[in-house]
């Protein structure tokens, strides 16, 4: 009797050993044909997406999809025709904000950004839109392909083999020059190992920023690559640009001003203590600061961030091909895919979670909107008065104000990535403003 028990038990668990083997087969296969089979090795310094392509068509596929346009409220983008000129071929480019709002052309006097300012567009564009804006007319250095290519290969080819001596290099070459060392708009080798497709970090900019950030908190020797959870990877990859940075010194290094924390404020209190200005205001002459896409710093002071949400669970959330569960790498507004990118944790209808987004995105203009107005009308009297007595405050006054609203208006959710933090900028730059008023 005990026998044949023994017998029956045994043969049940093999059985179904066998079911559990045959289903991961098949689970694995169908894996394999949706995520890709590994067809061929790719090599650590193969930057072109196509070649990845062939193994992860589905990735591949979406990732082109990034030259769409469509506009959303407050974002996304609008395709614009242009007559092309032998110095700029573009026929489509995004909406000109100088046009739109005049109120930063007298913000940035004297500055490349008055002169050409427009709405971002898909990644796609990235390389071409900086190759051609008005701004390259100053002769910009090889630091601003950081952000706007493939600069991984570029960089270990240049570094012979040594990525931060590469970074370096191609930080002091002038612009025209560092971008023949690049091929391709952000490519799977930025953001990927090809060995594992483990996400990883290639920006030196980023690892000694997040490393200097990490010390502020009390944290010794950060290493992103080895350091961060896959969570944290998934925002770190899109804090490799989506950051307020500045050119360090006479080799323009790439650097993230964070050793004293990401708020604004912080930051602003970097650049004062080292004396660090943009240009001379052509109005004003207040040495002042320009702020840009400061998203990762403002993302991290918002609730999701507090809850541990990542950029990726937004902007790249999964989607389903067949059986198999991808990463969208369609990268853009998460208003144009609301269904996927807030309905996996908010149980609540799609024109519901519409009507809570523009009811910050709103309410921030409205807030944005009363403050541009303040500085604006500062900036005139401060032109206006080149002989008061208290001048070189009032300068200062602008050049904080100044940035501490560019802070806010720069950051390109409209205030949804962190409300309460953006309606505190603002209310502090309207405080410095009034009491720049009353000096007056
Ligand atoms: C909880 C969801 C969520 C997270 C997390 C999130 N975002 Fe956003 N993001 C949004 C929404 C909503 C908008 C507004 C889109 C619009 O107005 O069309 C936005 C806008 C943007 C825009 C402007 C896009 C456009 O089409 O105008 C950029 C760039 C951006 N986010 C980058 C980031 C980065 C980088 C991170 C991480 C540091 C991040 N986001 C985290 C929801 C999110
Ligand atoms: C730290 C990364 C980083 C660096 C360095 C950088 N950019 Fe960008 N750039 C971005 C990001 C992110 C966007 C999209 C968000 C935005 O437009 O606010 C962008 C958008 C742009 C755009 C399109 C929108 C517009 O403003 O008209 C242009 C053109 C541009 N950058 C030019 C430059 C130039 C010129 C430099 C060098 C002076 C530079 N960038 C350096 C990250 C960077
Ligand atoms: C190599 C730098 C780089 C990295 C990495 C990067 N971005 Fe961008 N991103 C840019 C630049 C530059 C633009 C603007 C391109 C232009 O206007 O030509 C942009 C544009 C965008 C836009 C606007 C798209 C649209 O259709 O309007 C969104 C949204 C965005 N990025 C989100 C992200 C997210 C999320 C990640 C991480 C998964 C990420 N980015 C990683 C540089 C980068
Ligand atoms: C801006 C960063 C970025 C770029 C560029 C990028 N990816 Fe990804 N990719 C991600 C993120 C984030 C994930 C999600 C990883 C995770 O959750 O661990 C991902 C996941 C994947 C995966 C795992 C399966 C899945 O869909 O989740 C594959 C395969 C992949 N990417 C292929 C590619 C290919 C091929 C390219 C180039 C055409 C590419 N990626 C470009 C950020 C990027
Ligand atoms: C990965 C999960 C996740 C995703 C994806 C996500 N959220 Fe959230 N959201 C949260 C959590 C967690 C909170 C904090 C409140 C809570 O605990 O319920 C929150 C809070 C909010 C709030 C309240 C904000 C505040 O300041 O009080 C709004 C509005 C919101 N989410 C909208 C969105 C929208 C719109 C999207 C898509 C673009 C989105 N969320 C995507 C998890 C998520």
């Amino acid at each position: 009797m005990k026998k044949q028990i023994l017998i029956v038990t045994l043969s049940i668990a093999i059985s179904t050993a066998c079911i559990l083997l045959i289903l991961n087969i098949m689970e694995r296969k169908s894996e394999a044909k949706y995520l890709g089979t590994r067809v061929q090795p790719i090599s650590e310094l193969e930057d072109n997406p196509a070649v990845w392509g062939v193994n992860y068509p589905l990735q591949y596929e979406d990732y082109l999809k990034t030259v769409d346009q469509i506009r959303t409220r407050y974002g996304g983008s609008e395709a614009v025709e242009r007559e092309r000129s032998p110095e700029d071929p573009r026929e489509v480019v995004a909406q000109d904000k100088l046009k739109i709002d005049e109120r930063f052309i007298t913000m940035w006097a004297g500055y490349a950004f008055s002169k050409d300012f427009r709405e971002e567009r898909g990644h796609a564009y990235m390389l071409q839109d900086q190759l051609y804006t008005e701004r390259q007319k100053v002769g910009q250095p090889g630091t601003c392909i950081n952000c706007h290519a493939s600069t991984y290969v570029g960089m270990v080819k240049l570094g012979q083999g040594d990525l931060e001596k590469g970074f370096h290099a191609l930080n002091k070459l002038p612009y025209v020059q560092a971008a023949q060392h690049v091929d391709h708009p952000v490519s799977c080798i930025d953001c990927h190992n090809p060995k594992d497709m483990a996400l990883r970090v290639t920006r030196p900019a980023f690892m000694k920023g997040i490393k200097e950030f990490k010390k502020y908190q009390g944290v010794a020797n950060y290493d992103v690559n080895t350091m961060a959870s896959r969570q944290e990877m998934r925002t770190h990859v899109c804090a490799q640009c989506h950051v307020e940075y500045y050119f360090k010194g006479k080799d323009k290094t790439l650097t993230y001003p964070w050793t004293k924390g990401l708020e604004a404020d912080n930051i602003l209190a970097y650049y004062n203590e080292i004396g660090f200005s943009d240009w001379a205001h052509k109005l004003t002459k207040a040495n002042v600061l320009k702020a840009q896409h400061p998203e990762f710093e403002m993302f991290s002071q918002g609730i999701h961030a507090q809850s541990g949400v990542s950029c990726v669970d937004c902007h790249m959330p999964y989607k389903k091909v067949g059986a198999a569960k991808i990463t969208d790498h369609h990268v853009n507004s998460p208003m144009l895919k609301i269904g996927r990118s807030c309905r996996s944790c908010h149980n609540v209808s799609e024109e519901m979670l519409l009507k809570r987004v523009n009811n910050i995105q709103d309410k921030n203009h409205e807030m944005k909107d009363i403050v541009f107005d303040a500085l604006v009308k500062f900036i005139k009297k401060l032109e206006n008065n080149p002989s008061h007595p208290q001048i070189d405050k009032l300068r200062g006054i602008q050049r904080d104000a100044q940035f501490l609203f560019d802070f806010a208006e720069a950051e390109n959710s409209n205030g949804f990535h962190a409300p309460q933090e953006s309606a505190r900028i603002l209310l502090k730059s309207l405080h410095l403003i009034k009491k720049g008023e009353e000096l007056l």
